[in-house]
């Protein structure tokens, strides 16, 4: 385990796990203070259900919970909301206790927990991810995460992930412990769509066909829309929530708003919630 894994947080949280007691008569905390890149601090199950409730797991999602310490968010995602989870945990002793806990729980048949490295295994079939791994963690993570599907759920505790603001963030006053009141915070991003770069776009007012450049940002976007013989009009408020996409924009002194779906390389919408004013976008190679 890297010595900067153990920040100031994570000990003020152990702190606080210290007053309960986890794990069981095979496996307990004290025992677990080593994982590979960052110890096991276990979220608690309230916690752990926010979490869930932030994300809006639904029936068919398939939650992954990275570094998954004795299992406590996939079996909540189970036994809440009866969908199909997955562990990945680097600790074999760890994985061992998430799978008995998962039997006393009865999830067993919903839940699957692997001994792999996080950086090494697979997840991209999740729909949403759940972390509680420490900034620097979460950033090596960020290039992975943002090339999964767009509208993948990612929730984080505590700690968030440098340039990409979360969409949403909630406060959790968590209890006390014995340094005092413990407030957590968890985060949610979504997914956003590749749409950075040039598309041709049909439907926009006084402009029949013309080239417009996205310049993105994570979930936000600048750029502009090309106009002949004068200077390009510029996009405001240009936002991506998964497959969403929605921008404003003025010409010839009206405004406008545009509100679609990203499909790939295919982007529709309308404009001003008129369903007559379609508009239409497809990338150029
Ligand atoms: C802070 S704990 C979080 C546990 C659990 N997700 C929770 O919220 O209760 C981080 C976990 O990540 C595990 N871990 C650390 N590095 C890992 C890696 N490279 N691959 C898989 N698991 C790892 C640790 O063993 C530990 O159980």
């Amino acid at each position: 385990m890297r010595f900067l894994a153990i920040t100031p947080i994570f000990i003020s949280l152990l702190t606080g796990c210290a007053l309960h007691n986890y794990g069981d008569d095979q496996f307990q905390l004290r025992m677990a203070a080593h994982g590979k890149d960052i110890m096991w601090v276990p979220t608690r199950v309230d916690t752990a259900t926010q979490m869930l409730a932030l994300a809006q797991v639904k029936s068919g999602d398939i939650v992954y919970d990275l570094g998954s310490g004795d299992g406590v968010i996939p079996i909540q995602a189970a036994k809440r909301y009866g969908i199909r989870a997955v562990g990945i945990e680097y600790n074999p002793d760890l994985v061992a206790l998430s799978k008995r806990n998962a039997i006393r729980e009865n999830v067993q048949n919903l839940v699957t927990f692997k001994q792999g490295d996080i950086f090494v295994e697979d997840f991209s079939s999740a729909t949403v991810l759940t972390l509680f791994l420490g900034e620097s963690l979460n950033l090596k993570l960020m290039p992975t995460i943002l090339r999964m599907k767009p509208g993948t759920r990612v929730v984080s505790n505590t700690f968030r992930m440098d340039s990409w603001i979360p969409d949403q963030e909630v406060s959790i006053r968590s209890g006390e412990s014995t340094i005092g009141a413990l407030n957590e915070t968890i985060y949610l991003w979504i997914v956003p769509a590749n749409i950075d770069g040039a598309w041709e776009f049909t439907g926009l007012p006084n402009l029949d066909k013309t080239s417009v450049r996205f310049i993105q940002k994570k979930q936000f976007f600048d750029g502009t829309i090309a106009k002949l013989g004068s200077r390009p009009i510029s996009f405001e408020d240009g936002k991506i929530r998964g497959e969403a996409i929605q921008f404003d924009f003025e010409t010839n002194g009206k405004k406008y708003s545009f509100r679609g779906q990203i499909s790939g390389t295919q982007i529709s919408g309308i404009l001003n919630g008129d369903p007559k004013l379609n508009v239409a976008g497809k990338r150029l190679k």
